[in-house]
């Protein structure tokens, strides 16, 4: 049985401010709900705050990006080992938002996962096609390409610190969501994938959540699927009665 993963993924949302007061109302709707894990991806100037009021909770707190390098020339960016030391746990990566405007590659995002588990992050693998490629018919090739090139390298005892996020990119913000079977199948697929890599044991344990227009009322349904191993939640995660019932129905 795989403990459900609940993230919420904020994107460029929220002021270190207004993550002050969230945390203090996410904190009354997550209390007492012990049955799955909540992470909080926040924008890095909102992690210090998350951080300080998260503390001495079960609620984890995670950055939206890393870079590769340990540290040198790269202005802008922000090392594993700078989020490791603020007390950061986890870090999305190879979202389909950096992907498709800031250039990203599933050769950076490989760098990036293995920078990110070497410094003592766990990470969350963003994966997922585009509407056009599931029209093609090519849904399961992508996701095997993407799973395979961002893991490039990394150990079957790292995966245990890989969270693989499914997004079709066409679900992502449009308030369009896979269907429960879509969402099962090709979480199934990259569980396949995982198999294959790492042998069955390893993708037995592995955890693969579902992400794209999950919302407070389709999240019952979709967190039933026996792939779906959670969630990453983006609009309807900075709202904490709505990310809360999302929290709910993962118990
Ligand atoms: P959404 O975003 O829930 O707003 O569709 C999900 C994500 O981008 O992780």
């Amino acid at each position: 049985m795989r403990r459900k993963v609940i993230a919420g993924n904020w994107k460029m949302n929220k002021t270190p401010t207004e993550t002050k007061a969230f945390v203090e109302e996410l904190k009354a709707v997550a209390s007492g709900k012990d049955n799955c894990d909540i992470v909080i991806c926040v924008p890095f100037v909102d992690l210090q705050a998350a951080l300080e009021g998260t503390k001495g909770t079960k609620i984890k707190v995670g950055a939206q990006n890393v870079h590769f390098a340990p540290s040198g020339a790269y202005t802008g960016e922000v090392s594993a080992a700078m989020l490791v030391d603020l007390g950061v746990e986890y870090v999305v990566i190879g979202h389909s938002e950096r992907r498709q405007y800031f250039g990203e590659t599933d050769e950076t995002v490989n760098a990036r996962v293995k920078a990110a588990l070497e410094a003592g992050l766990k990470v969350i693998l963003c994966i997922g096609e585009l509407e056009k490629e599931r029209d093609q018919g090519i849904t399961a090739e992508i996701l095997g390409k993407q799973t395979k090139v961002d893991l490039l390298g990394v150990t079957a005892e790292q995966m245990k610190n890989v969270i693989i996020a499914y997004e079709p990119v066409w679900a992502i913000g449009t308030g369009k969501t896979a269907t429960n079977e879509q969402a099962d199948e090709a979480c199934g697929i990259v569980r396949d994938v995982v198999a294959s890599l790492y042998g069955k044991d390893v993708a037995d344990k592995a955890i693969v959540q579902y992400g794209g227009s999950m919302n407070a009322k389709n999240a019952a349904d979709l967190l039933k699927c026996e792939n779906v191993d959670g969630g990453l939640i983006g609009g309807a995660s900075l709202k904490a009665p709505d990310f809360g019932v999302i929290i709910d129905a993962a118990q």
